[in-house]
C-alpha cells in the first residue's frame, strides 16, 4: 500500500505538471478603464427585397395559413423580439435604386407590379411597402433606416417620400393619413443610395458627390425630426471613393458607410456554404478578419479631412457570401464557421467604437448571413442568431480595453497578394479573439471565440480593477465547423449554460476552458 500511496502521489504530480505545463492564454481586462459606448445599432439588421428575406421570411400576408400578426410571421417576430434589433435597413440594397415607393402604398390590389431586376426578374407585387417596414419597425422596437433611390429615381420622389414618412402636415402627409396612418413615424436615418460605384448607378466618386449634394439638399426635416444623411460608402478596399467623398461633401454628410463581405473565391467561383475544408476554414476566418486593415484605412482617410472625427464609419452590409442554394437567390446555410465571423468581426467593430455607430449584417431572413431561415411554416435560428443573441450584453455598454498573451497565430493566404504584393503573401489570424465590456449596472461581459478546429484552450482572465465574485456565462460550440440547424433537427447547434471556469477566490481572476469550436460570453459580477 505504501508503493501505491508513492505512486499516486506522482501521478497526481506529473498530472499537475502536463496541465500547468501546457500553454494557457492570458487576457488582461482592463476593466477600470471603460472606453467608448459601444453604439447597439452595430448590431443592426438589414432586409432587402431579395429572394425570400421579406415575402416569407418576414411578411407572409394576412390571409396566410401561416400564423401572423398583421402579415408578420409570428415566429419570426418573436425571434427578433429577442434579440432587441436596434436598426433595420431597407429596401435595399441594390434593390433600393429600382425602387418607388409610390408603388408600395395604398389599397394592395392598387398598387402596381415591378420587375426584380437585380435579383432573379421575378416580379414584385409591392404587397410589403413603406407602411408594412415602418409598422414593423414600430413592433420590434427598432429605429428604421430608409436608402432612398437615388440611381434611378428623382429628388421629387425621395423628398416626398420623406415628407410622407416624416411631416405632420402638408400634402404627402395628406396622403399618408388617408392611407390609414396618422402620426408621422419620424424616421431618421437616411441613405442617399446604396453602391453608387456599382448596381447603384454606376457613378465615379466625383460625380456621385455631386449628386450627394443635390439631393440631401431636399431631404428636409420634419416634425422634429433631424434627418441623419448616410453617404453611400466605398465597397472594401476603394479608399479613393473615401477619400473623394469626405474631400467633396465631408461637411454636408452624418456619416459615409463602407461594404465589407466574406466572399470566399476559394474554389474559383463562390464556395460553398457547407462542406469547406479545414484550410478554407482558416482562410475563410482570415479574410474576415481582413476588415480591420480596411476599416483602419478608410478611418486615417476620414480623419485627415474630418480631424475632430466628427462623421463616423456605417459598415451598413457585412458577412458572409457563399454559394447560393439552387434555385434560390443568395439562399445560404449558416454553420459554426458562421458564428465566427460574426463574434470574430462585432470583435472588431467592437474596437473602433469610437469611430464605427452603425453596421448592418446582410441579412436578417433567407439571405446570405442570415439570422433566420423560413421555409413554409417552418423557421430555424441560425449560429449567426445565437452570436448576435449571446453578445446581446455588449450594445451601448462601454469597451473595456483587453490585452491578450499568448494566443497562436496562424498564417493563411493572403488572395490579394498577387494584385498588391505590398499587403504581404500571408494574413496572421489568432486563433482566439475576444472583446469586453461593462454596461450600466457595472456588470462585465466578456466574449471569448476559440475557432481552433480541434483544441482547447485554457483561458486566464486576468482582471484589473475589480475581483470576479460570481459569474453566469453561455455557450456556442459544437463538434464539427460546418455543423449547422435544418428544417428537419433545428436545435443542432444552440447556445446553452456553460460552467468550465473557475474563480480563483484569493485573486478575483478567472481560468476558462474553452472547448474547441466555441464561442463563450461571460458575465461576470
Ligand atoms: O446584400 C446583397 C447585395 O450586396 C446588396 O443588394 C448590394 O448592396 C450588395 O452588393
Amino acid at each position: 500500500t505504501e508503493i501505491m500511496k508513492k505512486l499516486t502521489t506522482l501521478l497526481a504530480l506529473a498530472l499537475t505538471m502536463s496541465v500547468s505545463a501546457k500553454d494557457e492564454i492570458t487576457i488582461t481586462v482592463h476593466a477600470d478603464k471603460p472606453g467608448s459606448v459601444i453604439d447597439k445599432n452595430i448590431y443592426g439588421q438589414f432586409s432587402e427585397h431579395l429572394g425570400t428575406c421579406i415575402y416569407g421570411g418576414l411578411w407572409v400576408g394576412e390571409d396566410s395559413d401561416i400564423p401572423n400578426t398583421q402579415g408578420y410571421r409570428n415566429d419570426v417576430l418573436e425571434a427578433l423580439k429577442e434579440l432587441e434589433v436596434p436598426v433595420m435597413r431597407w429596401p435595399g440594397g441594390c434593390f433600393a435604386d429600382e425602387y418607388h415607393w409610390m408603388d408600395g402604398i395604398g389599397p394592395k390590389e392598387n398598387r402596381p407590379r415591378m420587375v426584380n431586376n437585380n435579383w432573379g426578374g421575378i416580379v414584385e407585387d409591392n404587397s410589403f411597402g413603406t407602411h408594412e417596414f415602418l409598422n414593423l419597425c414600430e413592433i420590434l422596437g427598432c429605429e428604421p433606416y430608409i436608402s432612398l433611390n437615388v440611381g434611378s429615381g428623382s429628388v421629387q420622389e425621395a423628398a416626398q417620400w420623406i415628407e410622407y414618412m416624416n411631416a405632420a402636415d402638408g400634402p404627402m402627409a395628406k396622403l399618408r393619413k388617408q392611407n390609414g396612418r396618422e402620426k408621422p413615424w419620424k424616421v431618421k436615418y437616411i441613405g442617399i443610395g446604396n453602391e453608387a460605384w456599382g448596381c447603384g448607378g454606376n457613378m465615379l466618386p466625383e460625380y456621385y458627390s455631386d449628386i450627394f449634394r443635390r439631393y440631401q439638399t431636399y431631404c428636409r426635416d420634419y416634425s422634429g425630426t433631424r434627418i441623419f444623411k448616410i453617404a453611400s460608402g466605398a465597397s472594401d478596399y476603394d479608399y479613393e471613393w473615401t477619400e473623394v467623398l469626405m474631400k467633396k461633401v465631408g461637411s454636408m454628410m452624418n456619416a459615409v458607410s463602407l461594404h465589407y463581405y466574406t466572399v470566399s473565391g476559394w474554389v474559383g467561383s463562390k464556395a460553398p456554404a457547407v462542406g469547406f475544408s479545414e484550410e478554407e476554414y482558416y482562410w475563410c476566418l482570415g479574410k474576415c478578419l481582413g476588415i480591420e486593415p480596411v476599416i483602419q484605412k478608410h478611418l486615417a482617410i476620414m480623419s485627415e479631412y474630418d480631424p475632430q472625427n466628427r462623421i463616423p464609419l456605417f459598415v451598413d452590409e457585412w458577412g458572409t457570401w457563399w454559394e447560393p442554394e439552387p434555385g434560390t437567390q443568395l439562399f445560404q446555410q449558416n454553420t459554426m464557421r458562421d458564428a465566427f465571423v460574426a463574434s470574430l468581426s462585432l470583435d472588431v467593430f467592437h474596437k473602433y467604437a469610437d469611430r464605427i455607430k452603425m453596421c448592418n449584417i446582410a441579412q436578417v431572413a433567407n439571405v446570405l448571413q442570415a439570422m433566420i431561415l423560413t421555409k413554409e411554416d417552418k423557421m430555424v435560428l441560425t449560429p449567426t442568431y445565437y452570436i448576435f443573441k449571446m453578445y446581446k450584453p455588449h450594445m451601448d455598454a462601454n469597451l473595456i480595453p483587453i490585452d491578450m498573451d499568448g494566443v497562436d497565430v496562424k498564417l493563411v493566404r493572403n488572395e490579394r497578394y498577387e494584385a498588391n504584393p505590398s499587403e504581404g503573401a500571408n494574413r496572421p489570424l489568432p486563433l482566439l479573439s475576444a472583446t469586453a465590456s461593462k454596461d450600466k449596472e457595472g456588470k462585465l461581459h466578456v466574449s471569448m471565440s476559440n475557432v481552433k478546429i480541434d483544441e482547447e484552450e485554457t483561458v486566464v482572465l486576468d482582471l484589473k480593477g475589480m475581483k470576479a465574485k460570481s459569474i453566469k456565462a453561455t455557450i456556442l460550440t459544437s463538434e464539427n465547423k460546418d455543423d449547422h440547424n435544418t428544417f428537419e433537427n433545428p436545435d443542432n447547434v444552440q447556445l446553452v449554460e456553460f460552467k468550465d471556469f473557475k474563480i480563483d477566490k484569493k485573486t478575483g481572476a478567472v481560468t476558462v476552458n474553452m472547448p474547441a469550436l466555441s464561442v463563450v460570453t461571460l458575465e461576470i459580477l
